[in-house]
């Protein structure tokens, strides 16, 4: 018996996958990056249609030009963490400016999103006294603040406001606590949450609704504060988490609230003590990344107009669609075989997306998960086009001859 027996079926099933089309999906490398929406890949330049560049920014000269200053002034880490040596005037700016933009009083900027929505659950909710409900879907880092914390964690259906409902009703007087935990888009199949329905569940009840606006910071609403500020609750919000990793271009996350309370995580949120601040030049920027989304709205614009095009074409090639029009395209395929047929496909016609399989897809789907960018040019998107075009024509052949 050894330690590694564990990974024996799962290695067996990545083997397979790597060999079925010859190439790893999950471990594309980047030999040469070309622009926000190109790069060299094994020698051949390919269309990158699965990043989280959603507004298209990582090459912002804005933002790059304060990534190099921030480095020849503050150098190139901090070497320690918020709590201790790691916390700069940068770090501080952001989280007002953040605050600002949002509308809430209080901010804390961590060193990732994943942490942020970590260290944001297993500080607000302990055991014995406190519950935790969570959208079945929730992404990874919202399931593991929920270990993180201990606390006792109900998982209610999907988007289903009714669901929570039923599980808030069913609680007895002992529970203290309630948090709410949801996303605004949910990343794998691009749909969006009732969030108005979810928080007057929540509040109802008594809960606190944390949202998380991973994908949808920048993207939805009229200003680019998300699903919430689109359905106009935003300070319905108690507790609002986000990423510096997608719209924002940088690495980093934050959690803003308009409960003074926020300010305790800063000495009793793990994530947030026990681990290296986030660089200068990535907090610099974000920062960058932030002024420019809040002053320009040109480039959300581009992003709806590049999303409809997409949408609209995979919807005319007969693609079975995840959601309705969005940032986020992604495609059902009937097997995990097929999923993974398609995806070397569209290597072959130079596009990259991203192959999402079971046991990391909601409902055990195989997808091919497309992300449009504002950055992309009506010539990468006849690219794309014309890549599903092909997958398209030879799904249909294969099933005509089966
Ligand atoms: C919904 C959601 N929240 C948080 C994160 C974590 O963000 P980061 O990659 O910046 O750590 C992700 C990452 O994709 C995500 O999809």
């Amino acid at each position: 018996m050894s330690l590694f027996d564990k990974f024996a079926s799962t290695a067996e099933q990545y083997n397979a996958i790597c060999a079925a089309g010859g190439r790893d999906p999950f471990g594309v490398s980047m030999d040469k990056m070309l622009g926000p929406t190109r790069a060299m890949v094994k020698g051949r330049e390919i269309v990158l249609a699965g990043t989280n560049n959603y507004l298209g920014l990582t090459y912002n000269e804005d933002a790059v030009e304060a990534a190099k200053d921030a480095v020849a002034a503050s150098g190139t880490g901090t070497t320690g963490s918020r709590f201790a040596n790691g916390t700069y005037d940068g770090h501080r700016q952001l989280e007002r400016d953040l605050a600002e933009f949002l509308g809430f009083k209080h901010c804390m900027v961590f060193s990732t999103g994943y942490q942020s929505n970590l260290g944001a659950i297993s500080a607000l909710a302990q055991p014995p006294d406190d519950v935790i409900l969570i959208d079945a879907d929730c992404h990874a880092c919202i399931y593991d603040g929920c270990q993180l914390s201990g606390a006792q964690t109900i998982r209610f259906r999907h988007n289903d406001p009714e669901s929570l409902d039923k599980r808030l009703a069913r609680l007895g007087p002992a529970v203290k606590g309630k948090l709410v935990c949801i996303e605004g888009m949910y990343s794998m199949f691009g749909d969006t949450a009732p969030v108005k329905a979810f928080a007057e569940v929540a509040h109802k009840h008594g809960a606190y609704l944390l949202l998380d606006e991973a994908h949808s910071f920048g993207v939805y609403g009229p200003g680019g504060r998300g699903v919430c500020e689109a359905e106009g609750v935003l300070e319905e919000v108690d507790f609002y988490t986000g990423t510096f990793s997608k719209s924002l271009a940088s690495i980093g996350g934050f959690v803003a609230s308009n409960h003074p309370e926020l300010e305790y995580l800063r000495f009793s949120s793990r994530p947030y003590m026990f681990t290296a601040s986030p660089s200068p030049a990535n907090v610099a920027a974000a920062s960058a990344a932030l002024k420019t989304l809040a002053a320009d709205d040109s480039m959300r614009k581009s992003l709806w107009s590049n999303a409809r095009r997409v949408h609209e074409a995979f919807t005319q090639l007969g693609f079975e669609l995840c959601a309705d029009v969005g940032p986020v395209v992604a495609v059902l395929m009937k097997s995990r075989e097929e999923a993974v047929t398609a995806w070397n496909m569209l290597m072959e016609h130079g596009v990259y997306v991203n192959l999402a399989i079971p046991p990391g897809t909601p409902n055990a789907a195989s997808i091919l998960r497309l992300s449009v960018s504002a950055a992309h040019t009506s010539e990468d998107l006849d690219v794309v086009i014309s890549a599903y075009t092909a997958v398209s024509e030879a799904l249909s052949v294969v099933e005509a001859s089966a």
